[in-house]
């Protein structure tokens, strides 16, 4: 990914993993080789510790007591919103909502955004390599709806066909979702473009952006999306926490997603008042201790620097890449010009879960599977694959340790 190289001074890697307890576990007598960041990344000792501290000096519920605890857990849950706000450059806390995941953002949309307004004969337009969080929630309302979903395809790299994008924007087209970064073959997608072109036609526009947060600066102004959301556990926060955002007079036409506590004004039992913004979109007890360790995360990331982790993390893609294109019977699934930090690859003769469980004996963790992306493995005619996904915390000496586990790999399946 595109970094400053300004701001690309390189990474002091053994103060870094030292900040990560987990990578210093060994697995079956191995040292732990943890290439599995796609699915979810590790948790520096200040988030640990930034969860412990909260529940130990200042948990009570947010939003309700006027005791000290109360207020103490309300400053940190609404500065962690802050921090959010500041890391994707949003105009404000307004358009900042809590929610479990990535998943239930898109849900959120689908439902909010999506249920009161398609009707028959509208369209949603998806691409071709989006995971099951950015397909099934809108199948679900187009099931609702009588809205019908149109997909963008990819080409056998796994990018996504602009111009075939833009054939598909008209008249009945009411929402783009795409995501920002392939899960399953690393592509980048650029976003911008695909964005400006919807807003050109007045569509509406959300952005997943679960693989991207980890590895680039995002600015949601300078996108220009409607809806942008992503995920704290891959983005060394917490699991069970994640963001919405949304620009504010599209989250202030919406009604609310789900009710109960906090999302209200006033409640009778003629009629309820709803709560202004962000809280409408917010019901019931939040994950607080979740929210302020995802901003701990958001500051450690911060500290390394987003252009570094860009940089640092290229060259680690590089690395992989060369490496493993050059063991023999494997290819790589995905080989966009510009990819995150991750490697799909299939071996001639090995099904990708043996390889995971002969790799796991050498204590490297890969992903194997279809990745949530069941479609990307139909368009590659694969059941499944092989994927190493890398963080800023990995090195060469770990890619050195994959390829050798491969080989071990191969030597007994192949
Ligand atoms: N979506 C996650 C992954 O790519 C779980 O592995």
């Amino acid at each position: 990914m595109a970094a400053n190289p300004k701001s690309a001074a390189p990474l002091d890697l053994e103060r870094i993993r030292r900040d990560f307890p987990i990578l210093s576990r060994q697995i079956r007598g191995k040292p732990l080789v943890y290439l599995d960041n796609g699915a979810s990344a590790q948790r520096p000792s200040a988030v640990i510790e930034a969860e412990r501290e909260y529940y130990e000096r200042h948990h009570a519920n947010v939003h309700r007591g006027v005791h000290t605890l109360s207020q103490e857990a309300t400053d940190l849950f609404e500065g962690a919103r802050e921090k959010v706000r500041g890391f994707l450059n949003a105009a404000s806390t307004k358009e900042i909502v809590f929610v479990r995941g990535t998943t239930e953002a898109i849900n959120l949309v689908a439902q909010a955004w999506g249920r009161p307004r398609l009707g028959k004969g509208d369209e949603i337009v998806i691409t071709w390599l989006e995971h099951h969080a950015n397909i099934v929630p809108w199948q679900q309302v187009c099931e609702q709806t009588g809205a019908g979903l149109k997909v963008v395809p990819i080409d056998r790299r796994g990018v996504v066909d602009f111009d075939a994008y833009l054939g598909m924007l008209g008249p009945k087209t009411r929402m783009v979702a795409i995501a920002h970064v392939s899960n399953a073959l690393g592509t980048v997608l650029p976003v911008e473009k695909f964005v400006a072109a919807a807003r050109e036609h007045g569509i509406a526009t959300l952005v997943d952006g679960a693989q991207a947060v980890p590895h680039q600066r995002v600015d949601v102004r300078s996108l220009g999306c409607d809806f942008y959301a992503f995920s704290g556990h891959k983005l060394y926060g917490p699991t069970g926490i994640g963001v919405l955002y949304g620009r504010e007079e599209v989250l202030d036409e919406m009604p609310p997603w789900q009710g109960g506590g906090d999302m209200i004004l006033t409640v009778s039992f003629e009629r309820t008042t709803y709560n202004h913004l962000p809280y409408k979109f917010e019901a019931g007890t939040p994950n607080i201790a979740g929210a302020v360790a995802l901003g701990t995360a958001i500051d450690y990331v911060e500290g390394v620097g987003l252009d570094r982790i860009a940089a640092y993390e290229a060259g680690l893609l590089d690395y992989a890449t060369e490496r493993l294109s050059a063991v023999p019977g494997l290819t790589i699934v995905g080989t966009a010009p510009e990819k995150a930090s991750l490697v799909s690859f299939v071996i001639d003769g090995v099904h990708p879960h043996d390889l995971g469980t002969i790799l796991d004996a050498e204590g490297v963790a890969i992903r194997t599977g279809h990745h949530c992306a069941m479609p990307v493995m139909d368009f590659f005619e694969v059941p499944a694959t092989a994927r190493a996904s890398f963080a800023f915390y990995n090195t060469r000496a770990e890619i050195d340790a994959l390829v050798t586990a491969l080989g071990r790999a191969r030597e007994m399946l192949g």
